[in-house]
């Protein structure tokens, strides 16, 4: 009677263990010019070649494009980027390293999805860098599939994919 409730415990913390830590708090808002610090911040850490400040400073007031952060008690900790009316293009998402696999994420994209089904689009796509295999696995979570390869698309002549989910 003992052994078994303690291999039941046993069990409990194995499931705890490989239970992924979920960032508690995390708030999904419109991005303004005072979060352009910690945007910039995220972004040089994240992209070899990374956006201009200008970039994120217009797109957000462009009045098609969604443009938000998440952020928590510690600031901001990653943003999305996305823009169009009959097909919506994910432009830019980043989370911060250290909140990484946390479902940061996944409350961006859920942002975009629900954006896109706003603008009444029939797709939303996205190119990602053929070597960012983690990006694409991220991408096929939410149904997201391979369409089309763009060559060279990236500065250093690496190929794009890109992905492609309809909505319904
Ligand atoms: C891609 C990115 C935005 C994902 O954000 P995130 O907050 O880490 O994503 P989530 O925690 O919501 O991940 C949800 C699920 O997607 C999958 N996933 C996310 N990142 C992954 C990775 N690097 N490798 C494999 N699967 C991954 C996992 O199934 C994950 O669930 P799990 O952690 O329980 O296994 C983030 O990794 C990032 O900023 N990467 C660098 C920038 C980048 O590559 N941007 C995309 C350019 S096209």
């Amino acid at each position: 009677m003992l052994r078994r409730s303690f291999n039941i415990t046993l069990i409990k913390n194995e499931t705890e263990m490989r239970e992924p830590a979920k960032r508690k708090g995390v708030l999904i808002r419109a991005m303004t010019e005072a979060d352009l610090d910690r945007v910039m911040a995220i972004e040089n850490r994240t992209f070899p070649n990374p956006w201009r400040r200008s970039f994120f400073a217009s797109d957000i007031y462009r009045p098609d494009a969604l443009c938000i952060v998440a952020e928590d008690q510690t600031g901001v900790i990653g943003y999305l980027v996305a823009w169009g009316r009959e097909e919506v293009h994910i432009a830019n998402i980043a989370v911060a390293p250290e909140a990484r696999r946390q479902g940061v994420g996944t409350k961006l994209m859920e942002a975009a999805i629900e954006f896109t089904r706003h603008q009444q689009a029939e797709n939303i796509y996205l190119e990602v860098r053929i070597t960012n295999t983690g990006a694409q696995k991220f991408y096929r979570r939410f149904n997201f599939v391979p369409t089309y390869i763009r060559r060279g698309y990236y500065e250093n002549g690496e190929d794009a994919l890109v992905m492609e989910r309809e909505l319904d």
